[in-house]
């Protein structure tokens, strides 16, 4: 048997960049600069002209971004303390523990049936007054209906922000990006997302300058400048060195995605076989395909083939989060959708580095399950 196709291939993903990300950490070691200063403010610029935001502010990971967003609005007076905030319950739970360590209260909203994202139509159900904020996740690289949801926003003047995680690049129709959609949106620079630091790493995007200013300063020990400290602030700084490697990595990024669009749209036409549900696909660039999220009704048997036939596979996620023991004053709430997905979908390997051959076994081997 020829051998395995992991799911991921970390090693495999960064090694064309190696030469490049070796001299940044020496420029990095004679530079001094090992917090903030100039690697940081760059990615910082380059991140926002990528995503066509006014203001990025680095920060230390996804999750934190997501944090500072709503610490941010709670700081200008936008956010309260026990508002509601309709978040996906589809979705991983770093979304969720943003909105549960705000001490702001999630109101889970199931996806639309054959899709992922929030469907707006149980968002339009769940609205009350004390909606303050609508959370939408483009998951799996998938953008959500970017004008359905800025309408709705709109309508119930409630802020749209972005958990744009798995979302790099992601674009509509009409040219907006994942960054620029929302009026605050957090992303994730996890190894393994489409673009990967070398460590942890996050950034939120926004066109407010006076919420980008408040997070700047909360995720600096609320201080605007040294020695002043204004709000009680956190650290959840981006990693000076990160910044470099982000730099690198967004400067290659167009050829990265293009590749793994290459790939799912191979998996797409090629991919044949009744048991298995693809995504959609739309070809506007809409999608960038973080994960090739499949589904099928009997996943163990499913996921025993792909391993018994050297094809990795992995899961997106196996528990839904208000099924979580973390979240237990809702694990006895109903979300039926949510659960079936939880037990139905398998993301199999896409990722730049895939050769064509490992692709096309893949595709052989998903046609061949029976
Ligand atoms: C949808 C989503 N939101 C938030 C996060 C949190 O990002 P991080 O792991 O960088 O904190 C992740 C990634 O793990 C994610 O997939």
């Amino acid at each position: 048997m020829p051998t395995k196709i992991p799911f991921f291939n970390i090693i495999a993903e960064n090694k064309p960049y190696a030469e490049k990300l070796a001299n940044e950490l020496e420029l990095f070691m004679e530079s001094g600069q090992f917090i903030l200063g100039d690697a940081v403010t760059n990615f910082e610029r380059q991140f926002a002209s990528f995503c066509g935001s006014d203001f990025c502010v680095g920060t230390s990971n996804g999750l934190d971004a997501l944090r500072l967003i709503f610490e941010g609005y709670k700081s200008l007076g936008l956010l309260t303390e026990g508002d509601e905030v309709l978040v996906p319950a589809h979705t991983y739970i770093a979304t969720i523990l943003a909105v549960i360590q705000s001490n702001l209260k999630p109101v889970f909203v199931e996806p639309k049936e054959g899709s992922f994202g929030m469907d707006i139509d149980k968002a339009k159900r769940l609205i009350s007054n004390k909606t303050k904020a609508c959370l939408v996740v483009h998951l799996y690289g998938e953008l959500i209906d970017t004008e359905a949801f800025q309408s709705f926003a709109k309508e119930h003047n409630v802020l749209l922000i972005e958990d744009a995680a798995q979302a790099h690049g992601a674009v509509t129709a009409s040219g907006l990006k994942a960054g620029a959609i929302g009026d605050a949106a957090a992303f994730s620079f996890y190894p393994t997302k489409n673009i990967g630091a070398l460590g942890d790493a996050g950034a939120v995007t926004t066109n407010s300058e006076s919420l980008a200013n408040k997070i700047r300063i909360l995720q600096n020990y609320g201080s605007p400048k040294k020695d002043m400290n204004q709000v009680l602030g956190f650290n959840m700084r981006l990693d000076a060195l990160q910044a470099r490697f982000l730099s690198v990595k967004l400067e290659d990024y167009p050829n990265a995605l293009n590749r793994r669009l290459a790939i799912a749209l191979r998996y797409v036409n090629e991919i044949k076989n009744p048991k298995i549900k693809l995504p959609v696909h739309p070809q506007d660039g809409s999608h960038v395909f973080h994960l090739f999220v499949v589904r099928v009704a009997d996943r163990k048997d499913f996921m025993d083939f792909l391993d018994a036939n050297g094809v990795g596979s992995l899961i997106h996620y196996p528990i839904p989060p208000h099924r979580q023991e973390a979240l237990e004053s809702y694990n006895n709430l109903n979300l039926p959708i949510t659960e079936r997905y939880h037990d139905e979908v398998v993301s199999i390997p896409l990722y730049a580095s895939l050769t064509d051959s490992q692709v096309q076994r893949t595709i052989e081997v998903l046609n061949a399950y029976e």
